[in-house]
This record gives structure tokens, sequence and C-alpha cells, in this order.
């Protein structure tokens, strides 16, 4: 047990209680932001005249050298160690001798994990960012393909209009658009250093936190030491964040599920993307689609859990928040590996049009366009839904479609009904002339398109 801090102790801990209570399981993920960290610390502390340039090079060397073995195997972070900020003190010690235990001045591991975590996930929401943008491109290329690919959209999961798969598509662009904005809020509020903020009340040495915050590109230092140490809402806005991804990527499974079911028959998801059954030699089964949906759950345990954690925690730093991390970690893992397999399983899907179109002219998705027909020729609306609302009932009746009447039996029903019933209830007519800025019409699709082209393109 390697420990920094024995000296008012007169026993050993209980080894129970130092596994329970050491975090380097799971916190050596941060070992590269750790010693980031630490480089700017001792820089900074040269810069004040704390320790000199020479201390300051000799323990640059040596947490280099320490990077370096670690990240060659030559060097084995081992839970001899209660943190990954101990086995980074400790290690320099034994390399450098005295100017290794400089390090620590003006510092607590309060800042230091606070500044680690805030470094990571930092970084993690830029790569977060970056998936989804990646998911856009995907969803636009289908944009642009499916313009005139027609298609029933749904309420209530009842065929309810015509759409196109571009317009459906739109709808997806845009929640991940807004998933996006939400990193970039996160970035902007989450940007500043909380390194110099010590245990909680800053400290005595004369330590330039706006020159720590410029050398590790944040916008500036945390106003507050005590929020500095104990802040970790940056962290809830993000797992906030994440959940809504998935919660996105979910619904979007759900469908993908639906559209694959062998009723519907929508989309064929690739051999690559599918799965068998150990019995049944017929299937392929959605299981990815199935997965992303199913860890959409988890993301959600960690915002929970988080805001349970945090929630009765006093002023300012408790061990409590060692809580944050593992769940993060997972969460984390779990979101951007569902974001890139959902991805990789839209960019090789198949949409089968005809089955789309077909479903789209059976279900009387333009019931709506019919009513707005006898609206058109002086018909008020509430009387002309009544009117095909009774129209309904009789295809039902007689197992017809729509488009399948003949004039008589449409004339029979109103004699309103003219020749030209027939173009203004085809599925081209109902989709085009839905010209209003964002209607799945086609000129309004292209200028969805355009505009999104032009955001990725930014
Ligand atoms: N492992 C700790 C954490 O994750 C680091 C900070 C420890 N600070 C302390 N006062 N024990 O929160």
């Amino acid at each position: 047990m390697a420990q920094l801090w024995g000296g008012r102790f007169t026993k050993e801990t209980d080894k129970l209680v130092y596994a329970f209570n050491a975090s380097i399981g799971f916190d050596q993920k941060f070992l590269a932001e750790d010693i980031a960290g630490s480089r700017a610390h001792v820089k900074m502390l040269a810069k004040q005249r704390v320790i000199t340039d020479v201390e300051m090079n000799e323990i640059l060397a040596g947490l280099d050298s320490i990077e370096k073995d670690v990240n060659e195997g030559k060097l084995l972070i081992t839970d001899e160690y209660e943190d990954v900020h101990s086995f980074v003190e400790a290690n320099l010690i034994d390399r450098i001798g005295a100017p290794g235990k400089k390090l620590h001045t003006g510092r607590s591991r309060n800042d230091q994990v606070a500044l680690d975590m805030r470094l990571f996930i930092r970084k993690e929401v830029k790569e977060t960012d970056e998936l989804l943008k990646k998911l856009l491109e995907v969803i636009l290329s289908i944009m642009e393909e499916h313009v005139d690919t027609i298609m029933p959209g749904f309420t209530h999961l009842q065929k309810a209009q015509p759409i196109t798969l571009a317009h459906h598509m739109g709808a997806y662009f845009e929640m991940f658009k807004r998933d996006r904005l939400r990193m970039k809020d996160i970035h902007e509020r989450m940007n500043y250093c909380p390194l110099g903020s010590g245990a909680l009340a800053g400290t005595t040495y004369p330590l330039d936190r706006h020159y720590t915050a410029f050398l590790l590109d944040f916008y500036g230092p945390t106003e507050n030491s005590m929020d500095g140490v104990s802040d970790r809402d940056y962290l809830i806005e993000y797992l906030a964040a994440l959940s809504t991804v998935m919660m996105h990527l979910s619904r979007f499974s759900e469908e993908v599920i639906i559209w694959n079911s062998n009723e519907y028959k929508f989309v064929e998801i690739d051999d690559a993307y599918s799965t068998g059954s150990s019995i049944m030699p017929q299937k392929k089964n959605p299981d990815i689609a199935e997965l992303v949906r199913g860890k959409t759950g988890r993301v959600y345990g960690a915002l929970m859990s988080l805001l349970t954690t945090m929630k009765g925690i006093p002023l300012a730093y408790n061990k409590d928040m060692q809580e944050d991390k593992e769940l993060s970690f997972d969460a984390i893992d779990t979101t951007k590996g569902c974001i890139a397999l959902f991805t990789g399983m839209l960019s090789t899907m198949k949409f089968e049009k005809d089955n789309m179109l077909e479903s789209a002219r059976h279900g009387f998705t333009n019931a709506t366009d019919a009513a707005d027909y006898l609206v058109n020729k002086g018909m008020p609306f509430r009387d002309a839904h009544g009117v095909i609302g009774e129209l309904v009932l009789y295809c039902i009746d007689h197992g017809k479609a729509m488009d399948d009447l003949s004039l008589s039996e449409w004339k029979a029903i109103c004699p309103m009904f003219e020749q030209d019933i027939y173009d203004a209830i085809s599925m081209e007519t109902c989709i085009n002339k839905r010209l209003t800025v964002g209607a799945p019409g086609r000129q309004a699709m292209a200028q969805e398109i355009a505009s999104y082209k032009k955001y990725l393109q930014e």
C-alpha cells in the first residue's frame, strides 16, 4: 500500500478498507489527464518562483518518462497505489528523488481530480460530437437519395398521411443536430479550470491560476474554490445529454425493428448487422437495434445515480464524489459505442421502396387530401371530414383502397367528386402539395436538405 498520507496514523489501514477506498482500478483511465495537469502545475510553480527551473525540468522529465513507460507497458499501474494521483507522485519520487516531492506544492487531490475529470469529459464531449456528426452525414445521404421514396407517416402507429423517407429521416437529423448543440453548450459552460482551488480554500502560495488555465486550454480559472472542487454539474449535464442521445437512438431503433419485421418489410438490415437464431434457421434478428434500445436504460441509470449521489453532499469535497467515475465511464462507452454501431447499421441498411409505397397506398393515408378536395370545391372542412369518413367505411366494407373506386362509387357518396379526384389523391400529389417549411413536399425538402448540407460543411 503506497499512500500519500501516513504521517498522522499509528496503524495500517485495514485491507478491506483500503480496497473499498481505492480508486486506482478505474481512475487509471486519467493517466494522461493527470500528467497533463501536473505539467501545467509545475510550469506555473516555476514561473511563480515557488520551485526552480531546474526542479521544474527534472519533474517534467520524470513525468514524461512515467507516461512513456506506462504507454510502452514497461511500468504497470497496480493496486499497490490508492489512486492514479498517488501512482504518478510515488513513481516520480522513485525516479527523480527530492524534486519529485515538490510536485504537490499548492495542490490537493481534490482540485487535481476535479481537473482530471474535466479534462477527460471535455475530450469525451468532443468525441461524442464527432460521432454524432458522422451519424448526421449518413442520415443526410439517405435523405438525398430518398426525396421521392414514398412511405406512410404514422401517428399512434396507425397510418396517417403519406410522407417521404427523406422527410422521416429529416426528423432524426433535427434530433441529433440538437444533441450536437447540447455538446457545444456543455463545453462552453464547463471549460473553466479548477486547478489551484486546493483542498477547498485556495492556497497561500502565489499560484497563477490564469496561467495554468491558459496552459490547459481553458477559458480561465473557476471563480470559487469551494465550487471548483465540488462542482459536478457539467458531468450531470453531459450524462443528461447522453441520455437524450440514447433516447433518440432508441426511438430510431424501435422504428428500425418495426420496419425490419416480416409484417412491414420496409427495410432489410445488412447481414453484417444482423444475427441468427440458434434454433430457428429462418431468423435474421435486429439485435443491434434491440441492444441500442436496451442499453438506453443503463445510460439513464448513470444520470439518476449521479444526481442521487450529489443531492446530499455538503460543501466542499466529499468522498461520495469518487462515485462519479465508474458510472460515467460506462455511460460514455455505451453511448459512443451505440452511436457508432447505429451509424454503421444505418449506412448499410436497404430500404424496400416498393413495400413502403404499397403500404402508403393502402391505409387511407390520402383521406385528408380527399377531404381537402371537397373543401377546395366549397364544402366546409367538418362536413368534408364526415363525407370522407363514410367513404372510408365503404372502402373497408368492400375491401378496396380509395384509388380503386370507380367515379360512380365516389359520386354515390358525394356528387361533387369529378374525374380529377384521382390526381388529387395520388401519393405524389399528396406529398408535393405540402409545401410549407418543414413539410415533405419536394420543394420544401430541397430547402431542408440544402440547409443541412451547409450545416455539415460549417
Ligand atoms: N479518488 C478521489 C476521487 O475520485 C480523489 C480525490 C481524493 N481526495 C480526498 N480528499 N481523499 O474523488
